[in-house]
């Protein structure tokens, strides 16, 4: 494809996201691909897709962005069972998409950045419905650990918000508002004022 040219494919059915990274396969043919889900949106001086760039250059194989997240939540997330801690990088021995509660095998959650290799696009040819009734991308990439490629965690530097809830989209707007140099005064005057009215009423 061009560089700049735009493509996109339609999931015409909402069968998970293995199945929509899957509609797009002819899209990406066979070479390593990041893959972005928008619903997380990270802050970070350097964008976390960059850093995983970075980190990639030295392990290859497939790379997801990893976060802890508290013990209560990891059954809403894809979480690692780690192999090898090496601090901003793990190696993986499992990873299980939503587990049940009390079942997770650490808290350590995957973040929506990932760079994955053709190997997994072939996988999800044959992925299963999994957690939820739908095809997970987590199942597809949980094929590729005791592969020679093999599949790393990456903690990236950078505050992540979860748009997919409505706190998260407004903690996020909020964050980004108050990061500006030319919206910071008039929003942090009105978030005082508005908390002020706030106490007052309680
Ligand atoms: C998706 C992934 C999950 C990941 C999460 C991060 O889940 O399937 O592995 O932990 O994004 O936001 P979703 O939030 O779409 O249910």
């Amino acid at each position: 494809m061009e560089s700049g040219a735009v493509a996109y494919v339609r999931q015409h059915k909402a069968k998970g996201l293995g199945h929509a990274v899957w509609c797009a396969r002819r899209l990406i043919g066979d070479e390593p691909v990041a893959v972005l889900l928008p619903d997380d949106v990270i802050a970070a001086e350097t964008p976390c897709l960059q850093q995983m760039v970075e980190a990639y250059e030295e392990t290859g194989g497939n790379m997801v962005a990893a976060m802890e997240v508290p013990v209560a939540k990891a059954s809403s997330y894809g979480i690692l069972d780690v192999k090898e801690d090496h601090g901003s990088m793990v190696s993986v021995k499992g990873m299980v998409e939503k587990p049940a509660e009390g079942t997770a095998p650490s808290n350590l959650a995957v973040i929506g950045r990932y760079i994955l290799s053709p190997n997994v696009l072939d996988n999800l040819d044959t992925t299963q419905a999994g957690a939820g009734g739908e095809i997970q991308l987590t199942d597809a990439i949980a094929k590729q650990i005791n592969s020679s490629e093999g599949v790393y965690g990456y903690r990236f530097r950078g505050q992540r918000f979860d748009c997919g809830s409505k706190a998260g989209f407004l903690q996020a707007t909020v964050s980004f508002g108050l990061a500006r140099d030319d919206l910071r005064d008039e929003l942090s005057q009105y978030l005082q004022e508005i908390a002020l009215t706030q106490q007052a009423a309680e």
